[in-house]
């Protein structure tokens, strides 16, 4: 069965791609390489023993996109990863993510339509909560005003879904992750942020190997145990393998709604400190951090409720916080 993973060369689609091999499915991977490199297609090859069929087509190039979909027959359902992603610079330059995550989506899910694909998973995010009033939140906390150009794509993203699916055949899965850390245990592949790390993983293991001097705590005087924020680290191979089960769980239309919505996270949340304290655990390396101001924008504290997850998607994060930083240090040391 062929299932199309846009942005499948970036970090959590190539986790993705690997598991779906692993699972027997053929991927064909579409990624414009804005922020990955065509060797991850190659590395996948590696650990799954086959290399997935990998073109470079951007979503905003609709002509290309067009040919691409009219090659390309036959593709069951499309895992959707391709986005930018990092909030700071939407607030910068909110055109440019509208333009990539809005225009891109609108066109990837025109030719879908065209070709009677019916069926999609959908990268959404936590941010769509915001400051959420009750933890843990679960799907049917609020989705609260957009805090940045970035989080206002995530939330069109999902009401494109479910307008769609009113009207037409179409079945789409929308998860919302909370925080992606870890690599793959075979240092193979990982995130690779481009410049400096805006995410605390990265710049925790960035600073270890020496690469950053310090790193800065955003402020340790929030209403939380130890006064730093409060995030649910999930590893990025447990949240591969989420997709397979929303994948599956959609094909073969066990689905109640025609739009679905799962939060994938442990559940646990876990405060900045406490991340830098298991990241020395696991590694035995000191990280140079110091305290710094609160960063605009942060909730205070988020972590997920996991029930529909584990209920009805069968699916559980197995991996604990030491496990995310030993694989993300193990991919650090390797990428140096
Ligand atoms: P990533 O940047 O590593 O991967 C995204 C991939 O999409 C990259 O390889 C990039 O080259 C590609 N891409 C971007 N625009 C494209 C376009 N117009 N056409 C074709 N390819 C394009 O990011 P990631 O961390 O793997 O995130 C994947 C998805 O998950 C994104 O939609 C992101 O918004 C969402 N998400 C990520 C996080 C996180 O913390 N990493 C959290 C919540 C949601
Ligand atoms: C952010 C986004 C989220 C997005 C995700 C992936 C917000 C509110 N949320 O999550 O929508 O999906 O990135 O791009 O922007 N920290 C430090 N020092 C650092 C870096 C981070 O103390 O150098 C702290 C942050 O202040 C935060 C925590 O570590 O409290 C996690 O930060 P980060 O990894 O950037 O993720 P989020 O902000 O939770």
């Amino acid at each position: 069965m062929k299932i199309l993973v846009t942005g499948g060369t970036g970090y959590i689609g190539s986790h993705t791609a690997v598991e779906l091999q692993n699972k027997g499915y053929e991927v064909l991977i579409l990624d414009n390489l804005s922020n990955s490199t065509a060797d991850v297609a190659d590395k996948i090859g590696l650990i799954t023993g086959k290399k997935p069929d990998f073109e470079n087509v951007d979503l905003c190039d609709k002509a290309s996109l067009h040919g691409y979909f009219r090659k390309n027959k036959d593709i069951e359902a499309v895992i959707h990863f391709a986005a930018f992603k990092a909030v700071g610079e939407s607030v910068e330059k909110p055109l440019m993510y509208y333009m990539n995550n809005v225009t891109g989506m609108i066109n990837l899910l025109d030719e879908m339509l065209k070709n009677n694909i019916a069926n999609i998973v959908y990268s959404s995010s936590c941010t769509v909560y915001g400051e959420a009033d009750k933890l843990p939140v679960s799907e049917e906390s609020p989705v609260k005003k957009a805090e940045s150009p970035y989080g206002f794509t995530k939330q069109i993203g999902e009401q494109m879904l479910t307008d769609i699916s009113k009207v037409n055949d179409f079945h789409s899965v929308i998860l919302r992750y909370f925080n992606p850390a870890g690599a793959h245990d075979s240092s193979l592949i990982g995130e690779l942020p481009s410049g400096i790390p805006n995410n605390l993983v990265p710049y925790i293991t960035q600073t270890a190997i020496g690469k950053r001097e310090v790193l800065t705590v955003n402020g340790n005087d929030y209403d939380t145990p130890d006064g730093t924020n409060i995030r649910d680290y999930i590893h990025v191979v447990d949240l591969a393998k989420a997709h397979i089960s929303a994948l599956e769980r959609m094909l073969s239309k066990k689905s109640e709604e025609k739009s679905e919505i799962f939060n994938l996270g442990t559940g646990r949340g876990n405060s900045v400190m406490e991340v830098i304290n298991a990241f020395e655990e696991a590694t035995g390396i000191k990280v140079n951090y110091r305290i710094g101001p609160r960063r605009s924008g942060d909730v205070v504290s988020i972590y997920s409720d996991t029930e529909r997850a584990n209920k009805i998607l069968g699916w559980k994060a197995e991996r604990d916080l030491k496990n995310m930083m030993l694989t993300s240090w193990n991919w650090q040391k390797a990428i140096n």
